[in-house]
């Protein structure tokens, strides 16, 4: 796998109310944090010109955007994101869209694109109520498989998936395939709304590239503490 420093490794959720909140946490977390995703919470807020200085003081951005749409739309969209300089980019692992968002990359050697396979606070139950079937017809961790190697192969750059899932998607995806894991929560810290989660350890010995987490350091009493705490676990790893 390409090497990647523990502070890259790291990506915070910027999951907060306002820009200025962002921007505040930013400053405090320092030299401890290298990579920020920003998401849904930020981006009809001003998240692109957020992301835009974020990569002007050399800070890395994931646009967590989740793009689902038909092709032709989610290929437009993927040119418009290459302009804010985005590091990463998130499309829904359906064939078609994977392949609009890989062409909309087009020659962008930066723009890496991510497909989310199943999102982590989705059960088996609650996939079968959303395709009408019972929850024991569910087979999760094989819908996370085909949905990742359907994505690779149509020229994604890499995968969004629960740390549990990491050890069988790195067997199967390879080496250079970017994992990235939600649903990391260090030792001592909740759950919150999350159910398949491991610590950071635990997720980068599975596999993971990249760990995104959000509450466990965005809510900490001490957010740069907090950051500081799991970019030395990693490190020791
Ligand atoms: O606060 P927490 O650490 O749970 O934040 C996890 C972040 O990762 C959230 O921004 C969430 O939207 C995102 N995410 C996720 N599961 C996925 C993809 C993204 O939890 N499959």
């Amino acid at each position: 796998m390409t090497h990647f420093s523990a502070e890259d490794r790291l990506i915070v959720a910027l999951d907060l109310p306002t820009i200025e909140e962002a921007e505040a946490l930013v400053l405090a977390l320092g030299p401890h944090v290298g990579f920020y995703k920003i998401g849904y919470q930020l981006t009809p807020l001003g998240g692109f010109d957020f992301a835009r200085r974020l990569k002007a003081v050399g800070k890395k951005v994931f646009l967590d955007l989740k793009f689902h749409d038909i092709g032709a739309t989610v290929e437009k969209g993927v040119r418009s994101v290459r302009d804010t300089g985005a590091d990463f980019l998130t499309v829904h692992a359906t064939p078609t869209v994977v392949r609009a968002a890989v062409d909309g990359r087009g020659d962008d050697k930066n723009l890496k694109i991510l497909a989310v396979t199943v999102l982590t606070d989705q059960s088996p139950a609650d996939l079968a109520a959303s395709f009408g079937a019972g929850a024991d017809d569910i087979d999760l961790p094989a819908i996370v498989a085909a949905r990742a190697k359907m994505a690779i192969e149509l020229g994604a750059d890499g995968v969004v998936a629960s740390p549990l899932e990491a050890a069988d998607l790195r067997k199967q995806l390879g080496r250079e395939a970017l994992i990235v894991t939600p649903g990391v929560r260090p030792a001592g810290a909740g759950r919150d709304d999350q159910k398949r989660t491991a610590s950071p350890t635990d997720a980068l010995g599975n596999g993971a590239s990249h760990l995104v987490v959000g509450r466990p350091i965005t809510a900490a009493p001490d957010p740069a503490a907090a950051a500081a705490a799991i970019t030395a676990e990693i490190s020791r790893l």
